[in-house]
């Protein structure tokens, strides 16, 4: 049976969070409208028409939210900032009242010994920036530098670990060309442009991050998405490649300092924004981490009849199922084995992998509520099997972030999705630890 004495004494195990999925207080505290506040108010947009006004609660409740954290016994937290909580307006007005939450979170964080790692942009944008184009407007890159900027002067001197962007193939093109994410737009050619000003804007917050402090580490979360091919034969082969260029390599070649993927641009040249000097090296500034959000995988076949990229996604099977996706935990060790053998990254982390399911309370024989999401505690160990492979052979993975604290508002899904391991009682903003918690308790523990 794998065991936490199966990882380096370093590992860090963790789990992570969105501001806009739990914190809630969305409309006090100086806090500014998000695109997804906008969003998820036009109707039709999320599956049970909610919205994070309240979400978890967490923004008053973070104390104990994160005593939740400490009696598993986990070393780390990744949360994220709420832009529109820190910063007011287009001119950089600081929320002050914003920032001293985030201060105070850290501070509570370190007094439980939780390292924190911090995401900058976890698809909240403000509201004021989508007015003038948003992440389809260079300047809202310099916004970002300047945001990310501000947030270190305040948090620099305690939060080591800097993540800029979450998962930047939700960012460009299921927020710009499938339009399923706010702002919900159905562009291809402004999901390409969104996609190179988030690496543009990496870069540039990078460097005044940097500038602030040398000794902050930062990364980057994309998610990705192993790709194979549905059978051997050539063009299947040659589907799998192209979507493989589509969603991964299209992030990680320019953070490492290639070029945009040729074998897809040829597909994709007539939608792509206009590529100033200057800009690839902009955005290969030096990571000192990947981060890497895993889910699931997906298998192509051949086909001339889609439009743009000829891949035609099949799925074998032999797979399980969660509530809204298929299970291949391989596929992690896959993905870390990749990343690691075409990057030449120093350290990568599984910033989030995690699952949901139908989740039921019930009442024990003691009264008790109790939640027996068995399906979570396999998803878990199957997958930390996997992570377990690649440390011994060589892959250098420090840390594991499993999605997610407690459950909370899964974006278009609304609250119909549950992906914590405490299930949130959203009438009483009570936290019920499930079978998942404890199970994790007893491994982190022995
Ligand atoms: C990835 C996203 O980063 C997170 O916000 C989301 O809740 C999980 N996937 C689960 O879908």
């Amino acid at each position: 049976m794998l065991k936490r004495e199966n990882f380096p004494k370093n590992f860090l195990f963790g789990t992570a969070t969105s501001a806009y999925q739990i914190e809630g207080a969305a409309n006090s505290y100086g806090r500014v409208p998000s695109i997804w506040d906008d969003f998820s108010k036009t109707p039709g947009k999320i599956a049970d028409s909610s919205n994070g006004d309240i979400a978890c609660d967490h923004y008053h409740l973070y104390e104990t939210d994160l005593d939740l954290i400490k009696n598993i016994g986990l070393d780390s937290y990744r949360f994220s900032i709420s832009w529109p909580r820190v910063i007011s307006n287009r001119r950089g007005k600081i929320n002050q009242e914003g920032l001293d939450f985030y201060d105070r979170l850290v501070d509570q964080m370190l007094k439980r010994d939780i390292d924190p790692f911090l995401t900058l942009y976890h698809w909240d944008l403000p509201s004021f920036l989508q007015e003038i184009g948003g992440w389809t407007n260079r300047d809202t890159n310099k916004h970002f530098r300047d945001y990310a900027y501000t947030v270190s002067e305040k948090l620099g001197d305690r939060v080591k670990n800097w993540i800029t962007h979450n998962e930047m193939w939700c960012t460009s093109f299921l927020s710009h060309h499938i339009g399923m994410f706010a702002p919900g737009e159905q562009n291809l050619k402004n999901g390409f442009t969104v996609a190179h000003n988030l690496l543009l804007s990496h870069g540039l917050a990078t460097k005044s991050l940097r500038e602030h402090s040398n000794s902050l580490k930062i990364g980057i979360a994309p998610n990705y998405l192993p790709c194979y091919p549905a059978t051997e034969s050539k063009l299947d082969r040659r589907a799998a490649e192209l979507y493989d260029g589509y969603f991964n390599r299209w992030f990680l070649d320019p953070l490492s300092g290639k070029d945009y993927p040729e074998d897809v641009l040829e597909f994709v040249e007539d939608f792509m924004p206009k590529i100033e000097t200057g800009d690839m090296e902009t955005i290969k500034q030096e990571c000192d981490f990947i981060g890497i959000n895993y889910y699931n995988a997906n298998w192509y076949k051949y086909d001339e009849s889609i439009p743009l990229l000829p891949c035609k996604k099949v799925q074998p099977d032999n797979l399980w199922f969660t509530a809204d996706r298929d299970v291949y935990a391989k596929g992690l060790y896959d993905t870390l084995y990749r990343v690691n053998k075409d990057y030449n990254f120093k350290d990568i982390y599984i910033t989030e992998n995690g699952a949901a399911f139908d989740d039921k309370l019930e009442i024990d024989s003691n009264g008790n509520k109790v939640c027996h999401d068995q399906g979570r505690v396999r998803f878990y160990k199957e997958h930390f099997e996997q992570a377990s492979l690649a440390i011994k052979d060589g892959i250098p993975l420090k840390g594991y972030f499993v999605w997610s604290l407690l459950d909370n508002f899964e974006w278009a899904a609304g609250y119909t999705l549950r992906y914590g391991m405490h299930y949130t009682d959203y009438n009483t903003q009570e936290r019920i630890p499930k079978d998942s918690a404890k199970w994790l308790k007893d491994f982190i523990n022995n």
